[in-house]
């Protein structure tokens, strides 16, 4: 339990709360479509996990165990409180219910953070390409605030691929806020290189990550060299069938897929297990 919320008082018309374990306060939540949106959560102070990195958050079930889903931190390790991006599936078993929390409600978040998104999984470089559909923007969310993100790359390409304009407003507007963030904004610059597509709506860029990587387009577009494996490196997040076409295509241009324990040219991480909603 998260010493820092006091549990609810018992009022005559409302009883006292039964306290979650592990414990995090709701302190923001955004709906950005009706199949997305984001939120915050307070932080427990001793919780420590390197940008990219997903942990488990749930509500109690129906059956008053707790339901837990893997979730990426949308927030750099810096902040003070956590953000996470999330899908509403409509018959999912989480979901479903987390989609209607609000501010002042309670979630659970168990504090043991891991995933393969993270710097030291990867070789020193010259670029980096964070390479998300959907909700897989989350780890990047993270990453495209985190400093050691523009330590170590002269340059950050984020390419964000959704079927329609309204699902890339949550990365448009984090990309936005950036230049004048008072902690990073400097640091960013113009090194960042964002590259948002369409597949089913009207857009300025449209197109697959993986046509607009196999055409050139975006190389194009960017005035950037062929991926090469001297020079770049790269982190995909999305569903599997993505994951499965992005990573041959990386293949294909020579880089070879790397681990915390093997750092090499590029990782990978599933945005969701499944086939999609
Ligand atoms: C490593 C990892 C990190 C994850 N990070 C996130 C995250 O940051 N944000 C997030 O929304 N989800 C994330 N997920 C998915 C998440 O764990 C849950 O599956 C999701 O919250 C739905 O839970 P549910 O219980 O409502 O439905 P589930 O029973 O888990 O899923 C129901 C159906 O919805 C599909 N689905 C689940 N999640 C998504 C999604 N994100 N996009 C499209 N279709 C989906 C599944 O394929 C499945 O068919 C992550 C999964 C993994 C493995
Ligand atoms: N997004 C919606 O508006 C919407 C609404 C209701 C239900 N759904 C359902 O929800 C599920 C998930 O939808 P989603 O939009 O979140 O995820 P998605 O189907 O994985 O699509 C997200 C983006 O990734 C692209 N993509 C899919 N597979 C790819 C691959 N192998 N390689 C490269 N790019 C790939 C898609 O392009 P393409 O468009 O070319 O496939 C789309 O732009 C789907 O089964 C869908 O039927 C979606």
């Amino acid at each position: 339990m998260n010493a820092s919320v006091p549990p609810s008082p018992a009022t005559p018309d409302r009883p006292a709360k039964p306290h979650l374990p592990d414990a995090q306060t709701v302190t923001q939540v955004t709906h950005w479509t009706d199949r997305l949106f984001s939120f915050r959560v307070s932080r427990p102070a001793s919780l420590r996990f390197r940008s990219g990195e997903f942990v488990m958050i749930g509500l109690m079930g129906d059956n008053g165990k707790p339901l837990l889903r893997a979730y990426s931190i949308a927030s750099p390790a810096w902040d003070e409180e956590l953000e996470f991006y999330s899908i509403k599936v409509p018959e999912g078993p989480l979901t479903s219910k987390l989609q209607h929390i609000k501010v002042g409600d309670e979630i659970i978040m168990r504090p043991k953070p891991v995933g393969t998104l993270v710097h030291d999984a990867l070789l020193p470089g010259k670029r980096i390409w964070f390479l998300a559909t959907g909700t897989g923007l989350a780890p990047f969310a993270s990453l495209m605030r985190e400093p050691e993100t523009y330590e170590k790359y002269e340059q950050v390409i984020m390419m964000h691929t959704c079927r329609t304009v309204d699902e890339l407003e949550y990365g448009r507007q984090l990309v936005e806020s950036l230049k004048d963030d008072p902690l990073i904004g400097e640091l960013v610059g113009d090194k960042l290189l964002y590259y948002p597509t369409c597949t089913r709506e009207e857009f300025h860029h449209m197109g697959r990550v993986t046509d607009n990587l196999t055409s050139g387009k975006v190389f194009e577009d960017l005035g950037l060299p062929k991926m090469n494996p001297e020079e770049d490196r790269a982190m995909v997040c999305g569903s599997l069938a993505f994951n499965v076409d992005v990573k041959a295509i990386l293949e294909g241009f020579g880089l070879e897929e790397g681990a915390n324990s093997d750092p090499k040219q590029f990782v990978v991480e599933k945005a969701f297990v499944g086939e999609g909603i």
